[in-house]
C-alpha cells in the first residue's frame, strides 16, 4: 500500500546541569535542569496504514534489541494518545531509525515520542501549536517536551516545563557510550538511597552556567557542568568514574554523566580538540563507542513528507 508518510528528525539531549530536589508525593523529583539538544538524531517515519492494521512500531540501529515494540514503547504510547486526542483512527506504522544511544540518558525514547507527535500533526495536517504538542508529550514523559523544542532550555517541574535559554556559539562534545543502559527510575532510586538521612535542598539553576552559555564561553561552561544523578549512575556502573577521570586527564574542558546515564559527555574547545579527545579516549581502551556531536541544534522537524 502506497500511503502517505512523514519523517521527523529529532535530536538527543545532554543535561548541562541536573539539580535534583527531594522525592515528592507524585513519585517524581522536582528538578531544575539545563538541556542542550545535540546533533545525534533519530528519524521517525509515521505512515497511515490499512484500516484495522492498528499501531505497529519497528526500530533499526545499534543495540535496539532491547527496545520494546508494543505499548511499552513511548512512541507507541504517543501514537495512541495523539489518535485519541485528535480523533484519528489508530492505523499507523512507526519506523524508527536510531542514532541516539538506547537507554543512554540522552532522551532517545522521548525523542521517538516527540517525533511521533510532530509526525502525526504533519501527516494529518492538524495544525497543532508547538506548545500544545509539548503539552501532549509532557503527559507521557518528562523529557519529551524538550525533544520537540530543542535548542537550549531550562526545565523545571519534573523537567517537562520548558523555558528557552540564551546560548551563544556552538559547543563540541565527545560522547562515551556504554554497551548496556541504565534505567532512569533505578538511578533516581539510587540517588535517594545515597542521600538517605540528608536534607535535600530545592533544585536551582546555576547562574554561572547560564552566564557561560550567554557569553559562549566553553571553558566556563566546562567548569560549571553538574549533575546530581552522577554519583548514583556511577554507583550503579562504577566504570563510569574511570571514563570520567580519563577524559578529564586528556584535557576535556568538563565531563559529565548525561541525565541518568550511562553516556558520559566531554566538552572540547573546538573541532580539532574534540578529535584529539576521541583519539586519546580510543587509545585508552576504557571506552567502547565514542561519537562526536555539536550543540545546540533545533528540535523535532519534518524532513520528508509524501
Ligand atoms: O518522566 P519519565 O518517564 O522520563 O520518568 C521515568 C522515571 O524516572 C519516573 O517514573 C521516576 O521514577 C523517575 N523520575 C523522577 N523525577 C523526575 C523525572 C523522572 O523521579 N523529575
Amino acid at each position: 500500500m502506497n500511503s502517505k508518510s512523514t519523517t521527523v528528525r529529532v535530536p538527543g539531549k545532554i543535561n548541562l546541569q541536573l539539580s535534583v530536589g527531594p522525592l515528592n508525593k507524585t513519585g517524581y523529583h522536582d528538578v531544575a535542569t539545563v538541556f542542550q539538544a545535540v546533533s545525534l538524531y533519530d528519524d521517525i517515519t509515521v505512515r497511515a496504514t490499512e484500516p484495522g492494521s492498528g499501531i505497529t512500531v519497528s526500530v533499526v540501529g545499534e543495540h535496539t534489541e532491547t527496545v520494546p515494540l508494543d505499548n511499552k514503547n513511548l512512541a507507541f504510547k504517543a501514537a495512541e494518545l495523539m489518535c485519541k486526542d485528535y480523533g484519528i483512527t489508530p492505523d499507523l506504522s512507526i519506523a524508527i531509525k536510531k542514532s541516539i544511544p538506547v537507554a543512554g540518558g540522552m532522551a532517545g525514547g522521548s525523542a521517538n515520542a516527540g517525533g511521533v507527535i510532530v509526525g502525526i500533526d504533519s501527516l494529518f495536517n492538524l495544525g497543532i501549536s508547538r506548545n500544545e504538542m509539548e503539552k501532549v508529550g509532557s503527559a507521557l514523559g518528562s523529557d519529551i517536551p524538550f525533544t520537540i523544542s530543542g535548542g537550549t532550555a531550562i526545565g523545571t517541574g519534573r523537567g517537562e516545563q520548558i523555558t528557552p535559554a540564551l546560548s551563544r556559539g556552538t559547543y563540541y562534545w565527545v560522547l562515551a557510550l556504554s554497551s548496556s543502559g541504565l534505567s532512569t527510575p533505578a538511578v533516581y532510586q539510587e540517588c535517594d538511597r545515597l542521600r538517605d538521612g540528608l536534607s535535600v535542598a530545592a533544585p536551582i539553576v546555576n547562574g554561572a552556567l547560564m552566564q557561560a552559555l550567554m557569553s559562549g564561553d566553553s571553558f566556563a561552561l566546562g567548569k560549571a557542568l553538574s549533575n546530581d544523578l552522577q554519583a548514583a549512575a556511577c554507583s550503579l556502573k562504577p566504570a563510569l568514574r574511570l571514563i570520567l577521570d580519563v577524559g578529564m586527564d586528556y584535557g576535556a574542558l568538563g565531563g559529565i554523566v548525561s541525565g541518568s546515564g550511562p553516556t558520559v559527555a566531554f566538552l572540547a574547545e573546538n573541532e580539532e580538540h574534540s578529535l584529539d579527545l576521541v583519539v586519546a579516549l580510543t587509545s585508552s581502551g576504557v571506552v567502547g563507542t565514542i561519537v562526536q556531536a555539536t550543540g545546540p541544534v533545533a528540535g523535532a522537524r519534518v524532513i520528508e513528507h509524501h
